[in-house]
C-alpha cells in the first residue's frame, strides 16, 4: 500500500479537511476529449479497447495531462465483470451496452466465476502500467460497478429502462436473484482486490440504479452487499478507503453510509448540499456533487455553483466532483475553468 502523506486524496479519505478540497471527475477520460477519440479509433471495439493497456493506460493519463486533478482512475467499464463471468457483451455505437439477457436460475447457472480473474489480467496489467506512471502526489483510483447496477445490466441487457425486469426477478424469484447478487459479490470482492494489489490506492462502487429501490429492497439489494464488499476487503486490505456512489438514493444516502461502512461518499446533483453537510459529512468525506450539464454551460452559472458547494461542504472533509460522469458534448476548457476555480478556493 502506498503512503497516505503526499496524496490529498487520501489524507481527506481518512479523514482530514483538505483546503482547497483534492478534486477528480466521473468520466474524466472519454469522449469529450478530442485525443480520447483518436485513440479510440486504434481499436474495433470497446471492450477490446479496455483490454489493451496500452491504449488504457494512455486514455486513463490524458485528462492527467490536461487539468491538474489529484486523482487518476483507472479506464475500464463496470460491465467488463459480467463478459469475465461469460455473458455476452457488446458496447454499439451510438446505443451503449448490449448484452445477453438473464432471465432465470439457467442462465445464473451458466456463469463462470473460475474465469474472473484469469479474463481480466489485462486490466490489472493496465493498473499497474498506470501506479509506474503517474506521480507520487496523484491517487489512483480503482471501481467496479456495484451488484445491483451489474445485475441490472445483466437481467435488462442494456441500459436505459426503468430496471423492471430486475424488480419483478428480485421480487418473485428472491432466491435465483440472491444467487446472481452472491456471484456479483466475490466477483467484485476479488476484482477489486486485485487492483488493490496492483497498485490502486482507493476504490469506487457506481450504484448508478440504486435509485429504483426504496425501503426493504434498497436494504436487501444496496445496502447489504455492498456491506458484505466492505468487510471482505477491509479484511484483505486494512488502510485502503473505499468510496460508494448510490446515484439517486435520495434520502436513504444516510442509510446507505450508516449500512455499508464505507470511507467516502459519493453524491448526485439531486442531494442538498446543506443536507448532505449535515447528515452525511459528520459520518464520513462528501464526494460531488456539481451538475454535468452546468459543466457544459461553463461561465457564471458554473462558477456559482462550484462556490455554494465549496462554501458548504468545503470546511468539512470533501472531494470535489460531479454529481454524474462527464458527457461527451462538455467543452475541454469548462473542465479547466473548474479546476483552477476549486483549486483557487482559500476556504470561508
Ligand atoms: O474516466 C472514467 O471515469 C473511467 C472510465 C469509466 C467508463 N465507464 C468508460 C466508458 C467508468 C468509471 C465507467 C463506469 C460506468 N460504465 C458506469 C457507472 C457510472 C455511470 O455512468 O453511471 C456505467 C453505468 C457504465 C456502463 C456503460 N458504459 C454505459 C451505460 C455506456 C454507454 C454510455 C456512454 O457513455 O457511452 C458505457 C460506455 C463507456 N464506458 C464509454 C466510456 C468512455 C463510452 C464508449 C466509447 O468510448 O466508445
Amino acid at each position: 500500500m502506498t503512503a497516505v502523506g503526499d496524496k490529498r486524496l487520501l489524507r481527506v479519505l481518512a479523514g482530514e479537511t483538505v483546503t482547497p478540497p483534492p478534486i477528480w471527475m466521473m468520466r474524466q477520460a472519454g469522449r469529450y476529449l478530442p485525443e480520447y477519440r483518436a485513440l479510440r479509433t486504434k481499436s474495433k471495439s470497446f471492450l477490446d479497447f479496455c483490454y489493451r493497456p496500452e491504449l488504457a493506460v494512455e486514455a486513463t493519463l490524458q485528462p492527467l495531462r490536461r487539468y491538474r486533478f489529484d486523482a487518476a482512475i483507472l479506464f475500464s467499464d463496470i460491465l467488463v465483470v459480467a463478459d469475465a463471468l461469460g455473458q455476452k457483451v457488446e458496447f454499439k455505437e451510438g446505443e451503449g451496452p448490449v448484452l445477453e439477457a438473464i432471465r432465470d436460475g439457467v442462465g445464473i447457472d451458466r456463469l463462470n466465476p473460475a474465469r474472473v480473474l484469469r479474463h481480466l489480467a489485462p486490466v490489472y496489467e493496465t493498473v499497474s502500467q498506470i501506479r509506474a506512471a503517474i506521480p507520487s502526489e496523484t491517487a489512483l483510483i480503482g471501481f467496479a460497478g456495484a451488484p445491483w447496477t451489474v445485475a441490472v445490466y445483466m437481467v435488462e441487457g442494456r441500459g436505459g429502462t426503468d430496471c423492471g425486469t430486475t424488480k419483478s426477478m428480485a421480487l418473485s424469484d428472491a432466491a435465483i436473484f440472491c444467487r446472481l447478487i452472491d456471484i456479483l459479490v466475490d466477483a467484485t470482492v476479488e476484482h477489486l482486490s486485485a487492483q488493490i494489489d496492483n497498485g490502486a490506492d482507493t476504490v469506487q462502487l457506481f450504484d448508478s440504479w440504486a435509485g429504483v429501490l426504496t425501503g426493504s429492497e434498497f436494504k436487501r439489494w444496496i445496502v447489504e452487499p455492498t456491506a458484505r464488499i466492505v468487510i471482505r476487503l477491509k479484511a484483505r486490505h486494512p488502510g485502503v478507503p473505499i468510496i460508494g456512489f448510490p446515484r439517486n438514493a435520495g434520502n436513504q444516502y444516510a442509510d446507505y453510509v450508516r449500512g455499508t461502512g464505507i470511507d467516502g461518499i459519493g453524491i448526485d446533483e439531486n442531494v442538498a448540499v446543506d443536507w448532505a453537510a449535515r447528515e452525511l459529512q459528520p459520518h464520513c468525506t462528501v464526494q460531488g456533487n456539481l451538475s454535468n450539464r452546468l459543466l457544459v454551460a461553463g461561465g457564471k452559472a458554473m462558477d456559482d455553483a462550484i462556490d455554494a458547494i465549496l462554501s458548504t461542504l468545503g470546511n468539512g472533509r470533501f472531494i470535489f466532483n460531479l454529481g454524474h460522469g462527464i458527457v461527451p458534448e462538455t467543452p475541454p476548457e469548462n473542465v479547466a475553468r473548474a479546476v483552477d476555480r476549486v483549486l483557487a478556493w482559500k476556504g470561508t
